[in-house]
């Protein structure tokens, strides 16, 4: 088994007239701020929030995984084995081509892995911390044990706004809790749908904002609680006041949706987790 790819390492943002990563550009609706994507404190542009998410989660890699754990209270790893069972009839498939995107330490590659229950697909998990795909690979050998006759996955250090990957290749492209964090979402749409074959599926796993009284309760606790549990916990304080913000400032699922469609997704939809905490959006190639 191959250790970590370093694929690609450069980034490739576009320029857009006056456009820049971190402020709110006007759209064609006056008072709707159109957000280009996540915008870490202190990021400037598309390359500084770029660098200053993979420094983050380069610095909480080694305590990631607890911590996802005992700050969703392991409702994560449902999340990801609902995603996966999803996408069912697809990792069933022979000679099917998955793409795990944002991949992490992995939970979301092993659990596709886990549904699938074969060792010929082949499965490619990208990410762009280094930290963050030693700690999957170093977790690779116990999965594989664990569920025996499972693939294992390539880890490929790559940028998900610049994908080391021909057009027209992956039967499915997955990310679970990465995609928020992209510096620009028409741009990682746009990836996406380059790679996928036409007619292959996208499912994107990320946090909500649920709504009614269950969705004020979980903001005291993602907002006020979260953040000072994780910062205690992983030793680091960025990351964690990060989340609720990111959260807050990703878009709507109807928002969401229309963007998927414009990025060239048809049948799109969202389908809420957990009282809406967490949801799946999907959509297929056109
Ligand atoms: C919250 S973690 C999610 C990890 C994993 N998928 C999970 O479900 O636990 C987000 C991951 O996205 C990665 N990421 C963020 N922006 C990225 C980009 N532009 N290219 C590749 N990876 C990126 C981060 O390095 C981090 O490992």
């Amino acid at each position: 088994m191959e250790e970590v790819s370093r694929v690609a390492k450069t980034q490739r943002f576009e320029t857009r007239g006056s456009e820049t990563q971190g402020s709110e550009t006007q759209g064609s609706e006056a008072t709707r701020p159109i957000v280009l994507g996540a915008a870490p404190a202190g990021a400037t542009d598309s390359s500084s929030a770029a660098r200053a998410v993979r420094e983050m989660f380069t610095s909480i890699a080694p305590r990631y995984d607890v911590l996802n754990h005992v700050l969703s209270f392991n409702v994560d790893r449902l999340w990801w084995r609902r995603t996966a069972r999803t996408f069912a009839h697809i990792l069933a498939g022979p000679d099917t081509r998955i793409l795990d995107l944002c991949c992490g330490t992995g939970d979301m590659t092993f659990a596709l892995l886990k549904q699938a229950g074969r060792h010929d697909q082949q499965i490619v998990s990208a990410d762009f911390s280094h930290a963050m795909l030693q700690r999957a690979y170093s977790k690779t050998c116990g999965k594989i044990e664990q569920n025996g006759n499972i693939a294992a996955p390539r880890w490929i250090e790559a940028d998900a706004l610049c994908l080391p990957f021909p057009r027209n290749h992956f039967n499915l492209v997955t990310s679970a809790f990465g995609f928020r964090n992209l510096a620009d979402y028409d741009a990682g749409l746009r990836e996406i749908a380059r790679v996928l074959k036409p007619g292959g599926e996208c499912g994107i796993l990320d946090f909500s904002d649920p709504k009614g009284l269950m969705g004020r309760l979980y903001r005291i606790y993602f907002k006020q609680v979260l953040p000072q549990v994780g910062t205690m916990i992983s030793g680091v304080r960025g990351p964690y006041a990060y989340l609720p913000n990111s959260v807050e400032r990703f878009p709507q699922p109807e928002e969401m949706l229309d963007r998927m469609r414009r990025a060239g997704f048809r049948e799109a939809s969202w389908t809420p987790y957990t009282f809406g905490i967490a949801g799946l959006y999907r959509g297929k190639k056109d």
